[in-house]
């Protein structure tokens, strides 16, 4: 029996991981740390709330006093952190809040870990600290380069990746320095349920049904790994069950895919779905051109991403041998999924837009309008 602490649980990966670890490990308690930024939302942790073995607490991670006391009263032995600023384009926008959770929130939570579990002995010989992170951390790869290793150097490109490869490397000091039982996974890509619509998958799935454009940034060839969330949320429990303390584990797809290429299998599914279901016509009536078999004519291509990385990829060989783990889902199951649960869980999405993410991209838009960009 494990007693976790989730930081970033109330987003999109943290809370998959809590439904994945509460419906496997059901004598577990959980306590999620989440400030409930815009990209937080407590319904999605709905369908554990009520669980007698799950705790919400509303606090940032860079209040070190609240993270110790976390830690002490429910006598933590596992803390999985995935709470960060996530979003690439607002990392361009503004870094500022992504040094400040992602790095200074990390070594906040690295302080108060080893304030209680080293310094005061609280669960010392039985602890782990697993920090979620990304294969941004590695920079970008030419078409015909070798997939990221675990030895591929850092060379982090944008705003978010440098925030989250210093926090990689803040974890590693705090294992090598003074013994904190570290794990970290570099994941590529993930879809699934609970996606926050700034993201390319949701953003183009609700964007066809409003009938809005979707933006294809540069000549959308980049390349990116895709994995259904749910995998990363088994592959990250096999760190924590089988990973070797101090190192890091990629955890991938191995589902390349250019983003255009994404975009019009979203639109070729979306058609099909209006053509074989005629109840969504009514559900979904701004859809028109997904109604009409023609959601392929929303593509709309955009100025690029500053400093885009182009291609990423996934060596799985070291997780493979030493974990066995590969990926569950297929991708062409996966994004069917994905888009089923979007086609039902609209209430989810138009709640998120209508708050304050809504104000923010109608931001960006209008002032790439204005650039004459879009
Ligand atoms: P998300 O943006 O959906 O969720 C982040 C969560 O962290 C939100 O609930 C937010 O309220 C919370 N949070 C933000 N700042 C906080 C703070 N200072 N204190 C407490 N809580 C705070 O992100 P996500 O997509 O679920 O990503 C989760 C983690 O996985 C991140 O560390 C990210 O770098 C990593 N990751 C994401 C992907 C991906 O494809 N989304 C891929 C690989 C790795
Ligand atoms: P995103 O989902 O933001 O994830 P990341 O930047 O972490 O990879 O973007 C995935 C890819 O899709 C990335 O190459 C940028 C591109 N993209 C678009 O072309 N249009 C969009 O509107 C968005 C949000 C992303």
């Amino acid at each position: 029996m494990s007693n976790l602490l989730v930081t970033g649980g109330a987003g999109f990966i943290g809370a998959n991981f809590i439904h994945y670890w509460m419906s496997t490990y059901r004598q577990d308690k959980v306590v999620v740390l989440d400030a409930l930024t815009y990209a937080g939302n407590k319904a999605n942790l709905e369908p554990v709330a009520e669980n007698a073995n799950f705790y919400f607490c509303q606090g940032n991670i860079c209040d070190t006093h609240l993270v110790e006391t976390l830690l002490k009263e429910h006598r933590i032995d596992t803390l999985v952190h995935f709470a960060a600023e996530s979003h690439v384009d607002r990392s361009i926008s503004g870094p500022d809040a992504f040094i400040e959770t992602n790095i200074i929130g990390t070594h906040s939570l690295l302080k108060a870990a080893k304030k209680v579990w080293l310094d005061d002995g609280v669960n010392k010989d039985n602890h782990r600290f697993h920090h979620v992170s990304t294969d941004e951390v590695y920079g970008t790869l030419g078409p015909e380069d070798p997939a990221f290793s675990e030895t591929t150097p850092y060379a982090p490109n944008s705003p978010y990746s440098a925030s989250k490869a210093a926090s990689d490397h803040l974890v590693r000091a705090y294992h090598h320095t003074y013994g904190l039982k570290v794990t970290t996974s570099n994941c590529s890509n993930n879809y699934g349920p609970y996606h926050f619509p700034e993201k390319l998958i949701p953003l183009v799935i609700t964007n066809i049904l409003q009938d809005k454009p979707l933006p294809v940034y540069g000549d959308g060839q980049q390349i990116r790994d895709w994995l259904y969330v749910e995998d990363h949320a088994r592959g990250i429990d096999l760190v924590i069950k089988k990973g070797h303390l101090g190192e890091c584990y990629n955890i991938g797809g191995i589902n390349e895919w250019a983003n255009l290429d994404i975009v019009k299998l979203i639109c070729e599914l979306m058609n099909s779905e209006f053509a074989e279901n005629p109840e969504l016509t009514n559900k979904y009536p701004k859809a028109v051109s997904a109604i009409a078999g023609k959601a392929q004519s929303l593509v709309t291509f955009v100025k690029d991403r500053a400093g885009h990385d182009r291609r990423y990829a996934i060596d799985p060989q070291k997780s493979n041998s030493e974990l066995d783990y590969q990926p569950q889902e297929s991708f062409a199951s996966g994004i069917r999924k994905t888009l089923q649960w979007y086609l039902e869980n609209d209430s989810w999405w138009q709640a998120v837009m209508d708050g304050s993410y809504r104000q923010w991209i109608d931001q960006q838009y209008s002032t790439a309008e204005q650039a004459g960009d879009r």
